[in-house]
């Protein structure tokens, strides 16, 4: 690489050669046959292909870039490229190349928009039986068992996942996003320990209600804001025990399931709350539970701006934090979420800035990203799949403070990080 303080400049077509780091100006995305706006020149046929195509003037990025541009006074010795028709060919090819790719992302939209309606679909239910396990309907908690026993067949189905970041906007919506992304996280990790089908089932029913305790303290309290005064925070610190005498006291809801609820709150070093409980004195799935609960509390804080984004959140559980948490639930939880986990907006290794949407647990250094191009309409917003772009790699992740307004705007990172698992076709 060269001198990384230089900044970028505009340079003419023919300054370029191989290894200068470019980005196409003034040319729209949808008018070039390059699958990005910014890459490194491969060789001397690609710019001949710039030439053709009619590109006189590009951006150079030094700090990308292997060498600098020639000089404009500096000539190259020339260079045999292959004959006019050739490079025609060689444009079509990646126009055909492109064309499928767009064609693959519309199917992805498609996908995405399928399993956006199934998490809807999943909240709403999900809404019903609360209201009806509140207003103590016991046939809510048969439905629950159904609801939660297909979830865990779904989970379990023989197949890779994909955990997706869902577009969840509606206010109303939220206050269900959070049990059921405790739910979603949690069963996840339950599939990579190798969970049968009745523990999953008991993990998504604790992790569903861990909190419905909550509906026996006063709502002025849980909705205040700032710090909490020492007989607040016991006052709190009940719903773990009240949520699960509320449950125990349903007789058909599995024991197994309230205990989880009683233990949500339980920390690995004993400084947990009822009851201070350390170690193995947890019940394992209420570990599970507890690292899903507290990620999605640092993910979704109440107070917006004390939200963390994912990538902060896993740092900040696995580093200071990580004497709460089972380790080894911990490490099976960030290789489910990758090391960039959805909702994370990072920069990539051509410069590109994108939002972290979908990671596969089997290739989570290959999330699939949606990208900033100022250039292509934010429905359009391209998605790349690293999986298929050897020369692509996340590298490093940003902070939203230091996005500018518009690439904030245009990647617009959800109100709250919800997530939903898709099976592989
Ligand atoms: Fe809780
Ligand atoms: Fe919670």
């Amino acid at each position: 690489m060269v001198n990384i303080n230089m900044p970028e400049y505009r340079i003419s077509v023919d300054q370029i050669q191989p290894g200068v780091f470019v980005r196409l100006e003034k040319t729209s995305w949808f008018d070039h046959p390059f699958l990005f706006n910014n890459f490194m020149i491969k060789d001397d046929e690609q710019i001949a292909l710039l030439k053709k195509l009619g590109i006189t003037e590009l951006i150079c990025i030094p700090e990308k870039s292997n060498v600098l541009p020639l000089r404009p006074t500096e000539k190259r010795a020339p260079v045999i490229v292959k004959d006019t028709e050739l490079s025609q060919d060689i444009i079509d090819h990646l126009w055909d190349i492109k064309r499928e790719r767009t064609e693959r992302l519309r199917e992805k939209k498609k996908h995405l928009a399928i399993c956006e309606e199934r998490f809807n679909a999943c909240i709403r239910t999900f809404d019903t039986i609360l209201k009806g396990m509140l207003g103590g309907n016991g046939h809510s908690v048969e439905k629950t068992l159904a609801f939660v026993g297909n979830l865990s067949e779904y989970f379990l189905a023989d197949r890779e996942s994909t955990l997706h970041l869902m577009n969840v906007m509606d206010h109303a919506e939220s206050a269900y996003s959070h049990p059921m992304n405790v739910a979603v996280l949690s069963m996840m990790v339950g599939k990579e320990a190798g969970l049968s089908l009745e523990d999953m089932t008991t993990l998504g029913m604790g992790a569903l209600f861990h909190d419905i305790g909550k509906s026996g303290i006063p709502k002025k309290l849980l909705k205040k804001r700032g710090e909490l005064t020492k007989p607040e925070q016991e006052l709190i610190a009940q719903h773990s025990a009240l949520g699960a005498k509320m449950l125990n006291d349903i007789e058909i809801f599995p024991k197994a399931a309230a205990r989880i609820v009683a233990h949500h709150h339980e920390r690995m070093d004993g400084s947990g709350l009822p009851e201070h409980l350390k170690g193995d004195s947890i019940d394992r799935l209420a570990r599970i539970v507890a690292i899903a609960d507290a990620y999605d509390n640092h993910c979704n804080h109440p107070d917006q701006t004390e939200s963390l984004t994912p990538y902060l959140a896993l740092s900040f559980m696995f580093g200071q934090q990580k004497r709460f948490f089972d380790v080894e639930i911990l490490a099976m939880f960030i290789r489910c979420l990758g090391v960039y986990p959805p909702g994370t907006v990072v920069q990539l290794s051509n410069g590109a800035i994108g939002m972290v949407m979908a990671v596969n647990p089997k290739n989570q250094l290959n999330p699939s990203v949606v990208l900033y191009d100022s250039d292509v309409p934010k429905k359009e917003a391209l998605i790349v799949d690293l999986a298929d772009e050897p020369d692509l790699r996340v590298e490093k992740s940003i902070r939203l403070a230091h996005l500018p307004q518009e690439v904030f705007e245009y990647l617009s990172p959800r109100t709250r990080i919800t997530y939903f698992v898709d099976q592989n076709m």
